[in-house]
């Protein structure tokens, strides 16, 4: 019989990657906490109308890559593709939008999307994200951006950021009717004919190089903007460079979610390969709404972890691990009672077989010790314990007690 392999695009993370995940997970949440992000967790299961409704139906995620089924109850459900409409379902549920106020949450976990698999795109991903609700002002768009680059910065991560405006029920509309127009005297490929019908903005990030060409002289969002789209825009770059953030504006830069109004952004990656989008988010103040609630604004933004793991450098830390073992049989207690006081204040590794010297030390390195400490007949004979720093190379005989 065949042994059982994970599903196709689903990965263990494990070892190096684990101890990555782990300490980029704990850092990103340290720095929402500063902007006053509380940490959600929300369920990885949702109804499958809660992604119709915020992602939308002719977005790629909902119409060909979820991962929907009837459960025993006969509910449409699926696992979630994304964090944002969760956090949205939970804030109307909860009625946090009549309460009114900012409401600030951050997230980390794992999203499906049923897609091609290959390098960085995986169909079990993970992201962390934020959201934030209630602050209707361009500065809280400028922070999140703040927030992302002092995420990739800690661990030294370079970037590019894209930006574009999307505009808003005022001027969207409007240029939405030019732009089909526009397009319907292009030679577009099957895709982009069936978005000029479901949604026009999807055929500006085609892809398909002959339908780039075609689009050349499409006209721009950022040329339509309506006033106070406009005004806010100019202030979101006017903040970004005097806080030296460097960006690029990209008209076309429309994301794979329906749900966005005016901010839109991407960080990008060089040095990943072809799926170089590292984060990515906006604005979306319509989105309360489309979900049932009172019309609040927000602003979030999702990084996607896999595709940053190979990027991440580690601040070095001096972080000592100890490993103790027993080279007599008589000494097991007594290394058992070692470990646990020691774990009190280090990280202890340890292997309750009794080893000679010279195996204990290979598993030691073999495990990342530091520093190894080991006790047998002679030891046990004179109360003290043999220790050695594996960076230094010292080594000392020393009393128990001391140790
Ligand atoms: P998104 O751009 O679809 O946005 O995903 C955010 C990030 O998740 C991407 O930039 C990418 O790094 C990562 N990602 C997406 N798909 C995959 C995949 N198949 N494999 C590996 N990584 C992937 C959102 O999900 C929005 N909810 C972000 C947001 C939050 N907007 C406002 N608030």
């Amino acid at each position: 019989m065949a042994n059982i392999q994970s599903l196709r695009g689903m990965k263990d993370i494990i070892d190096n990657d684990s101890e990555l995940f782990t300490y980029f997970v704990e850092n990103c949440s340290n720095i929402a906490k500063k902007y006053g992000y509380g940490y959600i967790e929300t369920p990885i299961l949702e109804e499958t109308a809660l992604f119709k409704r915020s992602v939308g139906e002719s977005s790629d995620i909902v119409s060909k890559e979820m991962y929907n089924f009837t459960d025993k109850g006969d509910h449409e459900v699926c696992l979630r593709p994304e964090g944002t409409a969760g956090v949205v379902r939970w804030f109307v549920q909860n009625k946090k939008d009549k309460a009114g106020g900012q409401h600030r949450v951050f997230y980390h976990g794992p999203m499906f999307r049923y897609e091609r698999p290959q390098k960085g795109r995986l169909r079990e991903f993970h992201q962390f994200g934020c959201e934030s609700f209630g602050e209707p002002s361009v500065y809280e768009d400028a922070t999140i951006i703040l927030m992302i680059s002092e995420m990739l910065n800690f661990f030294k991560i370079g970037f590019k950021l894209q930006l574009n405006s999307l505009g808003d029920q005022n001027c969207m509309p409007q240029y939405k009717e030019n732009l089909v127009e526009h397009l319907n005297t292009l030679t577009l490929c099957e895709d982009c004919n069936r978005r000029i019908e479901s949604n026009p903005i999807r055929v500006l990030d085609c892809k398909n190089e002959s339908c780039q060409n075609e689009l050349k002289n499409a006209p721009k969002i950022t040329d339509s903007l309506c006033e106070s789209c406009d005004t806010d825009f100019t202030k979101l770059k006017e903040i970004l460079d005097t806080n030296g953030i460097e960006y690029e504006v990209d008209s076309n830069l429309v994301r794979g979610l329906d749900y966005y109004t005016k901010t839109a952004f991407e960080f990008v990656s060089n040095n990943i390969g072809a799926q170089s989008a590292i984060a990515g988010g906006g604005r979306y103040d319509r989105l309360v709404e489309f979900l049932g609630g009172k019309p609040t604004p927000g602003v979030g933004f999702a990084i996607g972890i896999e595709r940053l793991l190979e990027l991440i450098v580690k601040n070095e830390t001096n972080e000592k691990i100890l490993y103790i073992g027993a080279m007599s049989q008589n000494a097991i207690d007594t290394v058992f009672c070692a470990v646990n006081t020691k774990r009190k204040t280090t990280k202890v590794l340890t292997d309750y077989k009794v080893r000679g010297f010279s195996k204990h030390l290979n598993n030691a390195q073999k495990q990342g010790a530091t520093l190894v400490a080991l006790i047998g007949e002679d030891e046990m004979e004179h109360g003290t314990i043999w220790v050695k720093d594996l960076e230094t190379k010292e080594e000392n005989k020393i009393s128990i007690e001391d140790f």
